[in-house]
This record gives C-alpha cells, sequence and structure tokens, in this order.
C-alpha cells in the first residue's frame, strides 16, 4: 500500500482505557497513517498520551476541539504542539482572532527542527441541526454556516476544517484544493452503523473531496484492526 493513501486514513482511538488504546495503536502498526486520540482519553491521560501513541509510529491528531479566549487558546495550542501532536482543531466558532491565535500557539510550542501541526476548525457540530442553531440565537441554514465558518478558518491562516463529507463538496468548492478537510461519520458498507446516523462510505467520502477520513469502532472494534483499515485503504485507493 503507498504511503499516500495511509495518510489519508486516521483511526479513532476513544475510550477511557490506556492499555486498549495503546494495544490498538500497536496492532494497527502504521496501517493508519493517523491514529487521534480524543477527549476522553486525553483527558483521563494527558499530553503523555499523546506521546506515547506517536511512539508506536503514526502521526496523532489531537482532538480537543480548543474553543476559549484567545489569550488561553494561544496557549493550550503551544502545548498541544509539545504534546507531539501533528494536527489538532479548535472551534471556528471562537472567532478568528482566536484562530489566529492558535496557529501563534502553534507555531510557539513546535520543537526545533520538527514541523509546525495542522490546525484545523471544528466549524458547526453536526449534532446541531437548524432548530438548535436557532435556539442559540443563530437563524442560518447548517450547510451555509459551516461554509462561512470554514472561509473564516482559511482567512484565519488555519489549514482545514473538520466536516461531515456531506459537506466536503461545497467547503472543497469555497475553500479550493490545498484546504485540509478531514471527514468522520464514515461507514463502510461491511461495518455497523453504531450510534452514526448519517453515514458515508469511504468512497463517497473521498469522491466528495475529502482528504483524511476518520474511522473509529469498524477499525477499532475489529477482531483485526489492521486488516479493517486495509480494507478501508483499499476503498480510499480504488
Ligand atoms: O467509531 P466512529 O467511527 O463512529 O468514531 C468517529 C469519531 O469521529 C469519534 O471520535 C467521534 O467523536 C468523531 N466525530 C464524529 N462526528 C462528528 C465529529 C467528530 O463522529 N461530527
Amino acid at each position: 500500500m503507498m504511503v499516500e493513501t495511509r495518510e489519508r486514513l486516521c483511526a479513532a482511538l476513544d475510550g477511557s482505557d490506556r492499555e486498549w488504546i495503546l494495544e490498538t495503536a500497536r496492532a494497527l502498526g502504521g496501517a493508519s497513517g493517523w491514529l487521534k486520540v480524543g477527549l476522553e482519553a486525553f483527558t483521563a491521560f494527558g499530553p503523555e498520551l499523546v506521546g506515547a501513541v506517536a511512539a508506536t509510529g503514526a502521526r496523532v491528531f489531537l482532538d480537543l476541539k480548543l474553543h476559549d479566549i484567545p489569550n488561553t487558546v494561544r496557549g493550550a495550542a503551544a502545548n498541544c504542539a509539545r504534546s507531539g501532536a501533528a494536527m489538532f482543531n479548535v472551534h471556528a466558532s471562537g472567532g478568528r482572532a482566536m484562530m489566529e491565535a492558535a496557529v501563534e500557539g502553534a507555531e510557539r510550542g513546535t520543537p526545533p527542527g520538527a514541523p509546525r501541526p495542522r490546525v484545523i476548525a471544528v466549524t458547526v457540530l453536526t449534532s446541531l441541526d437548524r432548530a438548535a442553531l436557532e435556539a442559540l440565537g443563530i437563524p442560518a441554514d447548517p450547510e451555509t454556516l459551516v461554509v462561512r465558518w470554514a472561509r473564516l478558518a482559511q482567512e484565519a491562516g488555519l489549514d482545514g476544517v473538520v466536516a461531515s463529507a456531506r459537506e466536503a463538496a461545497a467547503i472543497r468548492s469555497a475553500c479550493g484544493p490545498g484546504f485540509l478537510v478531514v471527514t468522520p461519520g464514515i461507514r463502510p458498507r461491511w461495518a455497523a452503523s453504531d450510534d452514526q446516523k448519517r453515514i458515508v462510505t469511504p468512497a463517497d467520502a473521498v469522491a466528495a473531496g475529502a482528504d483524511i477520513l476518520v474511522v473509529g469502532r469498524p477499525i477499532t472494534r475489529a477482531d483485526d484492526p489492521a486488516a479493517a483499515a486495509g480494507r478501508i485503504l483499499a476503498e480510499i485507493a480504488g
């Protein structure tokens, strides 16, 4: 399998069991170029876990969805970079100055000689529909807001966004080819949908313009995680 294809897959290591997380990371053995450490694992084990997961040979996407005043996000972003994460995210709804501060922090925290981690934005959470936005005082169509916030993230100097594959094509046409689109909510046809409601197959996500596909349980709960990752890579490549 080409290195390039592996770099388009991110296995989400969701859980609070440190041994399971590290065993799964080792079992994958680089089959997935990226591994995602999220809030659940990070609040249990902190930045040390990021280093331990990175030591298994994959790049770590630290999914903490930072959202605070710019000064605080700048400092937290620097710590994300110091942890060894190769990518982390912030909420676009924190505003342009906050996103700019995240990039500054990432630069500040990057160890000498290492590349700056990619900073990407969460636009509108997929759990928020039109009615939920209205209740927040934001009377907007979710997809219009996603594209608007993706453009704002790009203007603030961010490297991309996390978004549903259903929104990938609209973001791609608004933001152009160099802007990363990272998509969760992916299910191959052979996998259970679990609690995901609006799922997209790996092939369809790629066709919609997604760069990196985030896949959790179809890989991590498989008897052979590396084999499951391999099947998804074949779908991405095909
Ligand atoms: O196991 P599964 O493939 O459903 O995991 C998907 C991962 O992507 C989880 O870590 C989940 O938190 C994350 N995610 C998502 N939908 C979003 C944003 C993030 O499933 N809209």
